[in-house]
C-alpha cells in the first residue's frame, strides 16, 4: 500500500484564545514575558528555517550530522515496526536520513503547534518517503494530549523523537515534568532520541543568537508583528530590540525583548506601559554537560542506552530508554 498523503489529527487548543491570554496575562506581569512558543506562526516557522541555515548557528547542522552519521547504529537501536513520534517536528528534516534506515517503521508521526508549517512538512515526508505511514498531529506538547486512538496499535516499539535541543527552552523541573509526559504519552515500553545542547565558550553562544545578518532578531521581533496581526496590537516594533546572551553561571541563553523607549502599547483590547530599558522575557535556552542532561533525564524516569556528540563537542544527541 502507498501512502503518499500525510493524515492530519487537530489536538490543538484554540490558539488565538490562548495566545490572547498568554499576551494580556504576560505583558501585564512583572517581569514581562512571551511564551516562546507563539514565536512559531507561519512567518516565525519560517525565519527559524532561516536561522538554521546561519553560519554562526552551529546546532542545527552539528545535531544533524550527527544524527545522519550514527543513523545507522540509531536505526539497528530502535529496530524494526517502531512508530516515530517527533515532538516539535518544524520542518521534519532532522529524521529524513533516520527513516530510510529503519527496518519496516510502521508511522511517524510529527506533533508541531504551528498547523500549517506541520502539514506542509508532514505532506513533503509523506511522498519523499512513500511506504512509511504519515500521520501528523497538531497539539500543544506542553499540555496533555492523546493520540488519536488509531496510533496505538501495530507497533513493536515507540520511539519519541525530540531534536534541536528545545528541551534547553524549559527550566529543569518544567524539563522533568514534560519528559515524565513524553513517557506516559508513549507508554512503558518506548525509547527517546533526543538532542542536548552543550555548554563552551560564551562567545560561540552569543554569536549563535546574535547573527551578522539579523535573522534572529527579526525572529524574536516577530512576535511583536504577531500580536499585532493576530491581537489588534499597534505596537511599533523599531521601538524594541532583540537582546540575547549568555549567562554562565546559570548555564542558559536568556533572550528578552528590550523596549528603545518609555511607551504604551495596546493588544487585545488593553494598554501595557512598557519603560525604557524594560525586557519581555521570550526564551531561556539552557546548555548542558553530559554528565547533567543524564542526570536531568533520569529524574524522569529515562536510563540512558547511548551518546554521541561530534568532534568539537558542541552537541550531543542521546538515546535512552524508560527504566524498568
Ligand atoms: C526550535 S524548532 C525545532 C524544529 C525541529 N525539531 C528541529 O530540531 O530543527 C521548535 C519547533 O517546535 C514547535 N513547538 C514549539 N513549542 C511547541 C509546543 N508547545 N507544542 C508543539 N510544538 C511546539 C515549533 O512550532 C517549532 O516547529
Amino acid at each position: 500500500m502507498r501512502h503518499a498523503t500525510a493524515k492530519f489529527y487537530d489536538r490543538a487548543p484554540a490558539v488565538v484564545e490562548s495566545f490572547e491570554q498568554a499576551v494580556i496575562s504576560g505583558l501585564s506581569a512583572s517581569p514581562k514575558s512571551i511564551p516562546c512558543r507563539y514565536l512559531y506562526d507561519a512567518a516565525g516557522s519560517t525565519l527559524f528555517d532561516k536561522i538554521c541555515e546561519l553560519p554562526e548557528y552551529y546546532p542545527t547542522r552539528t545535531e544533524t550530522r550527527i544524527l545522519d552519521d550514527n543513523a545507522a547504529e540509531i536505526a539497528a537501536l530502535i529496530g524494526p515496526r517502531a512508530q516515530i513520534v517527533e515532538l516539535g517536528s518544524g520542518s521534519s528534516d532532522k529524521i529524513r536520513v533516520l527513516l530510510e534506515l529503519l527496518v519496516s517503521p510502521k508511522t511517524y508521526v510529527p506533533i508541531d503547534i504551528s498547523a500549517e508549517h506541520l502539514q506542509s512538512a508532514a505532506e513533503t515526508v509523506a511522498r519523499a518517503h512513500p511506504s512509511i505511514p504519515v500521520a501528523a498531529v497538531c497539539a500543544d506538547y506542553t499540555s496533555n494530549f492523546d493520540l488519536p486512538q488509531v496510533l496505538e496499535d501495530g507497533y513493536d516499539k515507540r520511539v519519541a523523537f525530540f531534536p534541536g535541543s528545545t528541551i534547553g527552552n524549559m527550566t529543569n523541573s518544567e524539563a522533568v515534568a514534560f519528559l515524565e509526559r513524553v513517557r506516559h504519552l508513549c507508554g512503558p515500553r518506548s525509547d527517546l532520541l533526543i538532542g542536548a545542547d552543550l555548554q563552551k565558550e560564551p562567545s560561540l553562544l552569543n554569536a549563535a543568537y546574535n547573527d551578522s545578518q539579523g535573522i534572529t532578531a527579526e525572529f524574536t521581533l516577530n512576535v511583536l508583528h504577531r500580536i499585532n496581526r493576530e491581537l489588534d496590537g499597534d505596537i511599533d516594533v523599531s521601538r524594541f530590540v532583540h537582546d540575547a546572551g549568555y549567562v554562565p553561571e546559570r548555564g542558559r541563553m536568556e533572550i528578552f525583548l528590550r523596549s528603545e523607549v518609555d511607551q504604551l502599547i495596546h493588544a487585545a483590547g488593553r494598554g501595557f506601559r512598557v519603560r525604557s530599558g524594560e525586557r519581555i522575557h521570550i526564551e531561556y535556552s539552557y546548555k548542558y554537560t553530559i554528565d547533567g542532561f543524564r542526570d536531568l533525564v533520569a529524574s524522569a524516569g529515562y536510563t540512558p542506552v547511548h551518546y554521541w556528540v561530534d568532534a568539537q563537542q558542541l552537541f550531543s544527541v542521546h538515546y535512552l530508554r524508560v527504566a524498568a
